[in-house]
């Protein structure tokens, strides 16, 4: 059987995925987002934040490189590593700070700077296609079976409209 596929044919729809993922992160959490420039991490990652409780705008951490938020409940460190020059540079960031207490981890481009990272729970993959934007994901954990349990139910409702 091919892995399930979710077709988002829209920012919205990226955002609204992100929200159903958000509803089921716990406090300790690691996910990988994957995919091209443009593919929609960042636009994923402000679904994930919103739901999680966030208020307001989710800029890009392209240049501060990570962006933490302190919710009610939880802490959820968003990452982008695109533009780390070198991978040692990561210690300046501090991220053993969040190493060692519960947070949500939403890490683009972590190929670039994996060894330092925390393993996933699960990746999300995204991919630019001529009429939408695919995700597909790899679940590592019995953390992420949630996420990816919801991710499936929706990949197939979606493929019967
Ligand atoms: N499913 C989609 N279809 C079309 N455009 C999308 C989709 N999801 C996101 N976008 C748009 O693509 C652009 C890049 O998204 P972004 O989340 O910043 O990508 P990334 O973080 O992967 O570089 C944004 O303008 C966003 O609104
Ligand atoms: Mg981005």
């Amino acid at each position: 059987m091919n892995n399930p596929v979710i077709k988002l044919h829209s920012p919205e729809q990226t955002e609204a995925v992100g929200q159903a993922i958000g509803q089921l992160c716990q406090a300790t959490l690691v996910i990988y987002l994957i995919g091209n420039l443009g593919a929609g991490k960042t636009t994923l990652s402000r679904g994930i934040l919103n739901a999680c409780g966030h208020v307001g705008t989710v800029k890009s951490p392209t240049y501060t490189l990570i962006e933490p938020y302190e919710l009610a409940d939880k802490t959820i460190l968003h990452a982008d590593f695109y533009r780390l020059g070198d991978p040692e540079e990561v210690v300046l960031l501090g991220l053993d700070d969040f190493l060692s207490r519960p947070c949500i981890w939403l890490i683009e481009w972590p190929d670039n700077v994996i060894k330092s990272l925390p393993p996933p729970d699960i990746s999300l993959n995204l991919s630019i296609k001529p009429s939408y934007h695919a995700l597909s994901w790899v679940n590592f954990s019995t953390k992420g079976e949630l996420i990816t349990e919801k991710l499936t139910q929706i990949a197939e409702v979606t493929h019967k409209i």
